[in-house]
This record gives structure tokens, sequence and C-alpha cells, in this order.
């Protein structure tokens, strides 16, 4: 009996198999630091929680528009217009899906025919790759460079560009590497894009998650003119750190993916749980001073990782701009101090020790000699773990890094998210 073969094209993850395992050590009492997956700690906004329960008592639990609750989708469109400079004619032009997750399949799945080829950032979230796969789409790894500040080199992705290529998809701020796309390399992008008939997939699911300095800009924003081929893609998971909650957004002006997204939406959600999106609706109209707190939090907790990282010889940490993940670049000289193969070793050997990492090549076919550590558990857990990470990689690890103890404060904040 054969099963769906392109599941086969599919695999399970190794960071779900890291997390699992220090889900299960920490079960047993194992101090752990979840460094492998990026989940935010912060609690969802009082009001957000309110409007939830109050949507409850007031019977809004039954079916709801396919799309989207209209409310929701007029309060988006005022958003996409106004924060993200985004043209779109008119709220007809945004999906409520469940999460980014099913944004992205939703959109490879409207947008690919089997055999179309789509550029993706190497590294890159490997969702997005099984994404395309699962559409029946050939995702084409565009290697990013640590000297570039892992932005998309614009010469390396129009050499890729086929009779077959489809779209260019871009993620910024980009998860692996914490890459923040300038305007010009954006600029490069969209014009290569147009220059080719290529669609753009913007995935902005970071948007809000900027350290000083940093421009978040909507690659749609750049030409009204192309807008028409570009599918944005937004989450409320990291702005409102509304991960379980799952509300993701696509939005586009081109009409025949508006006339397919609906059908996808009907055939795999029936719309999006009713209360999240009641929910979404206050955070997008209640106060946003939460986010700039968000930041702080953030950038805090990013110093301490880049100063226990610092100085260690055989690893080269880039400093992120945006997202809740640190990229380091390793060398064998490393491996060897260490006493392991290669990166994935380092990872299991880190895993043992309560220490969560994603080797790099979870993310792609270049990045084999690099691992990434995420910085989204509470401040507390990052503050502990960050020394011990240190000692590990230093070939120092501490008795108590590895030893069984009773779970602290952080690890009752840990999760299990993806
Ligand atoms: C780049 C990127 N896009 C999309 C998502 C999906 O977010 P969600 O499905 O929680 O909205 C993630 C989650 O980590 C991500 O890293």
């Amino acid at each position: 009996m054969s099963l769906s073969p392109i599941l086969e094209r599919i695999s399970l993850g190794k960071i779900v198999v890291i997390r699992e395992q220090l889900m299960k050590a920490q079960a047993k009492g194992q101090k752990v630091y979840r460094f492998e997956s990026g989940d935010p700690s912060f609690s969802v906004p009082g009001h957000v929680l309110d409007a939830i329960a109050k949507a409850g008592r007031e019977g809004k639990t039954h079916y709801i528009p396919n799309d989207g609750i209209p409310q929701l989708r007029e309060a988006l469109w005022k958003k996409l217009r106004a924060k993200n400079g985004l043209a779109l004619p008119s709220a007809e032009d945004v999906f409520v899906t469940n999460g980014a997750m099913h944004a992205l399949f939703v959109t490879f799945a409207s947008l690919l025919d089997e055999g179309d080829e789509v550029l993706v950032p190497d590294p890159m979230w490997t969702e997005v790759v099984e994404n395309i796969r699962l559409a029946g789409g050939v995702p084409v790894g565009v290697p990013l460079r640590f000297e570039q500040g892992f932005e998309y080199d614009v010469a390396e992705l129009a050499k890729r560009v086929t009779p077959r290529t489809k779209a260019i998809f871009l993620n910024t701020p980009h998860n692996p590497t914490g890459a923040v796309l300038s305007r010009a390399t954006l600029q490069g992008i969209h014009d290569l894009a147009k220059a080719k008939g290529l669609w753009l997939i913007s995935d902005e699911a970071y948007e809000d998650v900027l350290y000083p300095g940093q421009e978040h800009v909507s690659i749609g924003s750049l030409d009204p003119g192309y807008l028409d081929r570009v599918v944005s893609i937004y989450s409320f998971s990291k702005s409102y750190a509304m991960s379980g909650l799952r509300v993701g957004v696509i939005a586009t002006c081109n009409a025949a993916l508006k006339a397919r997204i609906p059908k996808l939406l009907r055939c795999t959600i029936n719309g999006v749980n009713s209360l999240a999106q009641w929910g979404a609706l206050a955070a997008l109209e209640g106060p946003q001073d939460q986010l700039q707190a968000m930041q702080r939090e953030y950038l805090l907790r990013r110093d301490l990782m880049l100063d226990a990282l610092a100085g260690i010889d055989g690893l080269r940490a880039f400093t992120p701009k945006g997202g809740f993940c640190l990229w380091a670049q390793l060398d064998p000289k490393l491996y060897a101090r260490l006493g392991v193969a290669d990166a994935d070793e380092l990872s299991e050997k880190l895993a043992e020790a309560g220490l969560g990492s994603a080797p790099g090549d979870a993310f792609g076919e270049t990045c084999h000699d690099a691992i990434r550590f995420a910085f989204s558990c509470d401040t507390q857990m990052v503050r502990e773990g960050a020394p011990k990470l240190r000692a590990f990689l230093l070939g120092a690890a501490s008795p108590e890094a590895t030893s069984l103890s009773t779970p602290s404060a952080a690890l009752a904040d840990a999760t299990g998210a993806p």
C-alpha cells in the first residue's frame, strides 16, 4: 500500500527532534534552556484576552466568514496601508489565515504548478521550503553570506532565474540569521522580479522585532504598479506574542489569487477560530506600547547572548538586526576542541546538557557549519543559560549545566512551540 508520495519529500524537522528531547528532560526535572525554538515568552496583552472573553460571552462562537471576520479584514487593510505602505484597493485584499505558516501553505498552493521554481534564501526557516514542496514546487536556494550581512545578493538571485522560476521568496527580518533587508536591496530584488515577470512572496512575520536603528520596509510599498504581483504575509505570533492563537494574514490584490485563496481557506480551515480573530482585532486597535517593551526586552536578551558568544575560538556570531535568533558560523577547530564531528553532533551534545540549539543544516544546503540559538524564551532563562552556553562552547561545561536539578521559575515559562 503506498501512502501520499508528496509527504516523502517533507521531513519532520531536526528542531522538533531537539525540542522533544529537551521537553522530555524537562518533564523529568532536568534544568533546560530552550534556545532551540522561537516562541515569544511574553503574555498576550490583557485587553486582547478581555476581547476574547467578551466575544465568547456574546456568543461569537459560531461559523464565521471563510476569509476572516469583516471587522478584522477592515482593520488589517487600514494597518497595511498606513504602516506597511501597501496601496491595496480594498479590505477584500486581506485574508485571515491560521498563522503565517498557513498563509505560506495557502500562498504556495494557490500559486505554484508542479515543477515551478521558487528562489529562497539559504539558510531559511525550514517550513518555507517544505511548503513549496508540498505545493509541488521546487525551492532553489540562494546562498546568503555573513560578509553581506546575510542579505540577498541580487546578482546571485539573477543567476538562478530559469524559465521555470515563478517567484522570489523573501523574509525580512530573517529567520534564522536576523538579517534585515535594506531598502536598496529590496529595490534590487523588486527590479529583478519586475524585469523577469516574477512573483514576490514577502514573509514579514517579524516586522515588529527590530533592534535600534533598523527600519522595516515592505517590498510591496516600493511600487504600487507591481503590487499585483506581490503577496505579503504577516503574523500575530511575534508582534503580539499570540503564537498559540494562530492568526496570520495574506495580503494580495491579484484577482486570480483572490479567487483561489478562498477555496483553500474553505477546504483547509473553513475560517480561523472566531475568538482568536476578535482577539486579533483588539490587538490591532488597542494600545501598541507593548511593542516597545518587547523590543527593549529582546535587545537585552540579544546582548546577553552576544556577550556569551564573544571571543570563542572557532565561533563567529552575527549580530541580529531583527528577530530573536542568533546565528553563528562555526569552524572545524571548534568541533575538534569539543570532540564532535559537526554542528549536528554539537547540537545533540548541547541538548544532552540541557542547552537547546538548532544545527545549521536544518536551514539549508550551504550552512552545515552554523548553529542557531533562539532567545525568545524569558529573560531569566537567557540570563542563566547564556553563561552555561559559553562554558560549554569553550570546552569547559560547568557541572551544573549537565546535572539534574529542580525546575526553576524560568522552566515553568518554557513552552513547546516550534
Ligand atoms: C519566517 C517565519 N515565517 C512565518 C512563521 C510562522 O508564524 P506563525 O505561523 O506562528 O504565524 C515563522 C515562525 O516561526 C517564521 O519564523
